[in-house]
């Protein structure tokens, strides 16, 4: 059993239900699961993201790399420092509580630090945290030259959902039945049914497609002038994605640190999220112009930037101060934790040398 929400908490969740329900009624009874998604997270005051729920850490719903200590942001800050050149900047997209931009600045100060966040809660705090730091901006930049950052980021973009029947491919989607929201399929059509049709799946099966992270990657691309775009989530290339027996697709949902599969859950204050197709999102980083730097799991990626030596400027005789890091080490890189789920993929453009992070392991061409 999931723990229930407290009363304030329950009435913002109906009033979004309440919106959500009225978009059903306008839209003839169906909206596609990837608006309702958006509706769920992004909804002005009332999204998961865009409401006043904790979120982050030990009070909220879930726990990220750079909430768990600096070691993640000071082994990815040799990467990053390896891409900068004089004078360029850091975009970091969705930026959470904060914690990563702290500790990369701490790491490599004086360097332009820009934030691009679409949660004004979340912006609210980062500035409360990080003051003249850093930059808020509303929108992407254009001609940016350095290193942009998404850690936990596409996994929080809408994704379409696909149902793969005898009769047809189904878009799954949100229907209102005696005022509980519910899935509900109708045939599939245009842009969504071709990228399904591509994938060749037997059914029965059901998975999603990230085609919003996708245009969200090529819109980025334009934007890039020069440097690298590095995205740190969860995921796999297509074939483990669509593998045959994943036959329930990986959309998963986040309620104070409990993982569960139920999206209808109190929208709006549940984390809604569905891991990456790397191979797609690399095909459309190559389909905007930009070049595959590399690919590899977190552990390989944070070994070969040096977290072993980023670990030993702790002194093992303090072991008030070694414990912690060592144990965050450990779930930064065990394969059980978050070591061999989550995935670095770097895409770019004028960067002709090999980059730290996949100097050693898994190359591009395993995509
Ligand atoms: C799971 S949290 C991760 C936060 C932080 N990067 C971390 O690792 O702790 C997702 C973040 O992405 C933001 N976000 C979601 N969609 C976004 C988008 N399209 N552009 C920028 N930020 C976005 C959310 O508001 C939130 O800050």
């Amino acid at each position: 059993m999931l723990p229930e929400p407290e009363p304030a908490a329950r009435a913002a969740s109906e009033r979004l239900a309440a919106r959500i329900r009225a978009e059903i009624r306008q839209a003839q009874g169906w909206l596609p699961f990837v608006r309702y998604m958006e509706l769920a997270l992004h909804a002005p005051g009332l999204g998961y993201y865009a409401g006043g729920s904790a979120k982050l850490g030990a009070a909220g719903d879930f726990a990220t790399a750079p909430e768990m200590g600096p070691l993640f942001a000071r082994t990815l800050a040799r990467q990053v420092a390896q891409i900068l050149q004089p004078g360029e900047a850091i975009l970091e997209f969705g930026a959470g509580s904060g914690a990563l931009a702290v500790a990369l600045l701490d790491a490599l100060p004086g360097t332009r630090y820009l934030i691009l966040e679409t949660s004004a809660e979340l912006a609210a705090r980062q500035r409360a945290r990080l003051g003249a730091r850093a930059q808020w901006i509303e929108r992407l930049p254009e001609g940016f030259r350095g290193v942009m950052l998404a850690n936990e980021v596409l996994d929080a973009m809408p994704v379409h959902v696909l149902a793969w029947r005898r009769e047809g491919i189904q878009e799954r989607g949100v229907a209102d039945v005696d005022g509980a929201l519910a899935w509900a399929e109708r045939p599939a059509a245009a842009e969504v049914l071709a990228a399904a049709r591509a994938l060749q799946l037997a059914p029965p099966y059901e998975s999603e497609i990230g085609l919003v992270a996708r245009a969200w990657l090529k819109l980025v691309a334009s934007r890039l002038a020069r440097g690298a775009l590095l995205i740190v989530d969860y995921g796999f290339p297509e074939r483990e994605y669509y593998h045959p027996q994943r036959t329930a697709g990986t959309l998963m949902c986040h309620y104070r640190h409990r993982a569960h599969g139920d999206p209808f859950f109190h929208p709006g204050l549940q984390d809604i999220t569905a891991h990456l197709d790397f191979t797609a999102l690399a095909r459309a980083a190559r389909e905007a112009g930009l070049e595959v730097l590399g690919y590899a799991n977190q552990a390989q990626f944070l070994v070969n930037c040096g977290i072993t030596e980023v670990l030993e400027r702790e002194d093992p005789e303090d072991a008030a101060r070694y414990a912690p890091r060592a144990a965050e080490a450990n779930r930064l890189l065990s394969p059980a934790e978050m070591g061999e789920i989550f995935k670095v993929l770097a895409v770019g453009r004028g960067v002709p040398e090999r980059l730290l992070g996949f100097s050693d392991g898994e190359r591009s061409h395993t995509l």
